[in-house]
């Protein structure tokens, strides 16, 4: 729903004046229309981190970092959270609207029927040694799918594209889970069509063939919203990776790969298995102010894991919500005296009464609080990214949509500022 404006921005160079085109969002900041600009000017644009960079226009996901805001399609990310679930924002996400609930139970009847995985897949886990990081299978796993799932590859078809959705959708709990067993030994589970999302991931995850396995309510209730706060966030650094990836046409799943390899770094995804690890090394809290010493200190790599955020200048919501929800799940599992949690609350505090933290604006992220939710659950520090990697397979697979049904798609392919050698003759070695 972009609005071409009638007014320009003008750009005055070397004596001759260019007009910019301006474009109004429905809510945010206004875009500048370079598109013509190096056919005009002969000049590129510089935005190596993409800053102040509008890469696409999108109707999914609204941020706004100065108020602390997140709208999936309109709707709050908080108010989603307290009275939603993740398959219902899953439809959201997808096709623009809440369902109704005859469209919400096929389409959860729908996600439930294709939960497995090919047979033959099975195969590939045994490919990997058994302290393979879970993330390394999924990367491994979700690429090859494009081996077993021809039908569905055919990006300009319609109905393939909203076939592959689907198969992610639904097959990436039965992966994340195998990732999971095979790295503890244990044998595959089974996804189960009498539990709901949530409830069969773990299932596939804690159950054993030797007893029942009853889920917790309480944990499965938790592990959705973990999912639900996860699901998309407007055009991050791996969501950016599959919309590159799938302009040059590539299959659904290679892009999606792509994706899950992209988030798995520290700065993005890979921050909640990182913020973890950095509040076990903290360990009590007097030894917090020595940990943000070194946050602050330009000579140490070391960064609070957990904190600051591109977008976010003032709180993540989801950090709120997540912060909420820890509170509430340690307490009904009798662990609200959890330490790290303790420790968690305790550095949140600490920083953010430090001017350092203040000025530069960081505020605890959405990786800060999943972590200590994740671990109560009874996951590994190994799976929290998987774990996201699977929450954000829908806002990958919206984004992907959107960009693929845009007539107007063009390969993506930025340029550079150039500063090496200029134009040289080969010298034979014996001359060198
Ligand atoms: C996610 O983009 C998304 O939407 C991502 C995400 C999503 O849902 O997809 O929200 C998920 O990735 C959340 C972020 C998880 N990462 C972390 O928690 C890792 C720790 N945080 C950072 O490394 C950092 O804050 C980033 C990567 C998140 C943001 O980096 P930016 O926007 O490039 O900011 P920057 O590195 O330029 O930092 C600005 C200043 C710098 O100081 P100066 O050079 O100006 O003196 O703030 C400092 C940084 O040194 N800073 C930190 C810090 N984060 C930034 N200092 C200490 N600790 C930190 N965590």
């Amino acid at each position: 729903m972009k609005k071409e404006t009638s007014s320009v921005a003008h750009l005055t160079l070397n004596g001759k004046t260019y007009d910019l085109p301006i474009m109004s969002p429905t809510v945010g900041p206004d875009v500048l229309d370079i598109r013509k600009l190096y056919a005009e000017a002969n000049v590129f644009t510089y935005d190596p981190g993409f800053t102040s960079t509008a890469a696409c226009d999108s109707s999914i996901t609204y941020i706004d970092g100065a108020a602390g805001e997140l709208l999936h399609r309109g709707y709050p990310i908080d108010q989603l959270a307290a009275k939603s679930h993740y398959l219902e924002v899953c439809f959201l996400l997808l096709y623009g609207h809440l369902p109704s609930g005859s469209e919400l139970e096929s389409f959860e009847t729908l996600v439930t029927n294709h939960t497995m995985i090919h047979e033959q897949m099975v195969n590939l886990f045994r490919g990997f040694r058994r302290d393979a990081h879970p993330m390394a299978i999924m990367t491994g796993v979700v690429g090859a799918m494009s081996a077993f799932y021809h039908d569905s590859t055919d990006i300009n078809d319609p109905h393939q594209r909203e076939v592959a959705s689907i198969r992610l959708i639904a097959k990436m709990p039965t992966i994340a889970a195998m990732a999971y067993k095979y790295t503890v030994g244990q044998p595959f589970i089974y996804p189960r069509n009498d539990l709901d999302y949530s409830a069969n991931f773990l299932s596939m995850c804690f159950a054993v063939p030797t007893q029942d396995y009853l889920v917790n309510p309480i944990l499965s209730r938790a592990m959705d919203r973990v999912f639900t706060l996860h699901a998309d966030h407007e055009q991050n650094a791996s969501t950016s990776t599959v919309r590159l990836a799938s302009s040059s046409g590539a299959n659904p799943f290679a892009c999606i790969a792509a994706g899950i390899a992209c988030l798995w770094g520290p700065a993005h995804g890979g921050a909640n298995q990182a913020c973890l690890q950095m509040l076990n090394e903290i360990g009590t809290a007097d030894r917090i102010p020595g940990f943000i010493a070194r946050a602050k200190d330009k000579n140490d790599p070391f960064r609070l894991m957990g904190f600051g955020h591109r977008v976010y200048k003032n709180t993540d919501p989801r950090a709120k919500v997540l912060k909420e929800s820890a509170d509430e799940v340690l307490e009904l599992l009798g662990v609200e005296n959890n330490p790290i949690l303790k420790v968690a609350k305790e550095l949140e505090a600490a920083a953010l009464l430090d001017p350092y933290f203040a000025e530069k604006k960081l505020f605890p992220n959405v990786d800060f609080y999943s972590g200590i939710i994740l671990e109560a659950i009874g996951f590994p520090m190994s799976m929290f990214t998987p774990i996201f990697a699977l929450s954000r397979t829908v806002g990958w697979i919206s984004q992907w949509k959107e960009m693929i049904s845009d007539p107007a798609m063009k390969i993506g392919r930025p340029r550079q500022l150039y500063c090496g050698q200029t134009l040289r003759n080969y010298v034979d070695i014996e001359n060198r």
